[in-house]
């Protein structure tokens, strides 16, 4: 059987923005920052996105383009090597790590959703009377697995219908309905008494307390970041390995990223300035943030119970494309090295997920751990993987895969992009993961010198790698 692609170019992106847009930006954003000092951690965020974040997203891009395959497949046709298919494997494991507590969320998302449809007609949807604790009665429990499924099933629906009819037109619809949507929102916010307050919340930029917490937020901001843009999962391997023509990676990248970012923008100018106009403290923490505070707003606002019914539809639409993509990974690399029919796939991981979900919407200290830790080790850890791929086993390779079909200034990046994916991230990439790991806070502080100072000499054997790589540019 061929292997599908994407009917068109903005497909494809479409596709890829609603995969990085989801509940990274309007749940797991504020949950963080309120966790890791405010403004300091949205200003290494940004940093870390434009940084780290868009080269890494091209060098999954242009992994998963050259092969045509799964992050297994790719990486493994690409290098000639079984072992690298093996560390492609730990991309399937991720992708089922990350939809165990995603699709809680999701399920939370979906129950919040129903709860404020049917609110008018049974009196008020329950939680707006009592947000605290009715978000304490519903997060965990079996309820809490019964809506888990409920999304996961909708997630492999959608996934069932394959890379054209099911991820495509799916998100052709959902993106643009989430930008609209959202869009109106904002505008519908600078209306309310006492917005201000949010607006200077979300954009004051607070150097002092930047300066101070620099290096404890350093890590989770870079978690963050990955988990936003949905890189080192290989979810951006595997939806480029879709794309059927050569147009430029660097320009679609930069879309994509942009699309994201402004997305999350736009979430921060909805959910602060109503938090704030209803005087809630937006720094309570913990990953109820989002629906305790939110709700309150809404049981005070006038029309609240129809801003409800749209923000939580949002918010469902938002999340079900990026559970999608996050299925897709192992979905892909089943049918791709096993032979599978999607339907066998889907069917199959779903029944896992189903297990491994009930087990996070059960166990509260088990989702802290992997929707946090976890999910940061293994989004860090698999970058770090794909980069070190794209610098050091494809090399030059890489940068005429990169310059396929991108205009003259992305081209004039090729090389800087090159040394910056196979050096200077990864130092980065290896940087945090010690101090996720907790490493650096159990060995002292010299080890963790000599640590850096090994890592420094290594970017620098890369630099004088990276002059050959000047020399293959074409
Ligand atoms: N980027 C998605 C979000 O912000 C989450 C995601 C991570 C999706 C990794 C796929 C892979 O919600």
């Amino acid at each position: 059987m061929t292997r599908e692609t994407w009917a068109t170019r903005t497909g494809f992106i479409l596709a890829a923005a609603g995969s990085a847009v989801g509940l990274g930006n309007i749940w797991r954003f504020p949950w963080m920052t309120a966790e890791n000092g405010g403004s300091a951690f949205l200003a290494v965020y940004l940093l870390v996105i434009l940084g780290v974040g868009v080269p890494g997203l091209l060098g999954e891009f242009v992994i998963g383009r050259r092969s045509g395959r799964n992050p297994v497949g790719a990486l493994r046709d690409l290098s000639g090597s079984r072992y690298w298919g093996i560390v492609g494997a730990v991309s399937a494991l991720t992708g089922v790590a990350l939809l165990s507590f995603y699709s809680v969320v999701g399920g939370w998302i979906l129950r919040y959703l129903l709860v404020s449809v049917v609110g008018p007609v049974t009196g008020g949807a329950p939680y707006l009377a009592a947000p605290g604790p009715y978000f304490d009665r519903v997060s965990f429990g079996a309820e809490a697995a019964l809506f888990h499924l409920g999304f996961l099933a909708v997630t492999g629906g959608i996934v069932l219908g394959g890379v054209r009819r099911g991820i495509e037109l799916g998100t052709k619809v959902m993106v643009p309905a989430v930008l609209v949507l959202l869009l109106g929102m904002a505008g519908w916010v600078v209306t309310e008494p006492g917005a201000a307050a949010g607006y200077e919340f979300f954009l004051e930029f607070d150097l002092t307390t930047l300066r101070a917490n620099a290096a404890s937020v350093l890590a989770p901001a870079a978690g963050q970041a990955l988990f936003t843009l949905s890189v080192g999962a290989g979810t951006m391997v595997t939806y480029a390995s879709y794309i059927g023509e050569d147009r430029s990676l660097p320009f679609d990248g930069s879309v994509i990223a942009l699309l994201n970012t402004g997305v999350g923008v736009l979430a921060g100018l909805v959910v602060f300035p109503l938090l704030f106009s209803q005087g809630i403290d937006p720094g309570t923490g913990g990953p109820g943030a989002l629906f305790v505070g939110i709700a309150g707003a809404f049981a005070a606002l006038p029309g609240g119970d129809l801003l409800a019914i749209v923000f939580f539809g949002v918010v469902t639409l938002a999340a079900l494309s990026s559970s999608i993509s996050m299925l897709e990974i192992p979905v892909a690399v089943l049918v791709d090295e096993g032979g599978w029919s999607r339907r066998r796939a889907v069917g199959v991981l779903l029944a896992l997920i189903a297990l491994t979900g009930t087990a996070t919407a059960f166990v509260p200290t088990l989702f802290d751990f992997v929707a946090g830790m976890l999910a940061d080790l293994l989004l860090t850890g698999g970058l770090l993987a794909f980069l070190l791929f794209a610098g050091w086993v494809l090399g030059p390779d890489a940068i005429e895969e990169y310059v396929t079909g991108a205009g003259s200034v992305a081209t004039r990046f090729a090389t800087p992009w090159l040394f910056a994916i196979g050096v200077i991230i990864p130092v980065f990439l290896v940087f945090t993961l010690l101090t996720t790991a907790g490493v650096d806070a159990r060995i002292g502080v010299w080890p963790t010198v000599a640590a850096a100072v090994a890592l420094v000499a290594l970017a620098l054997v890369g630099l004088a790698r990276g002059a050959t790589w000047r020399g293959t540019r074409r």
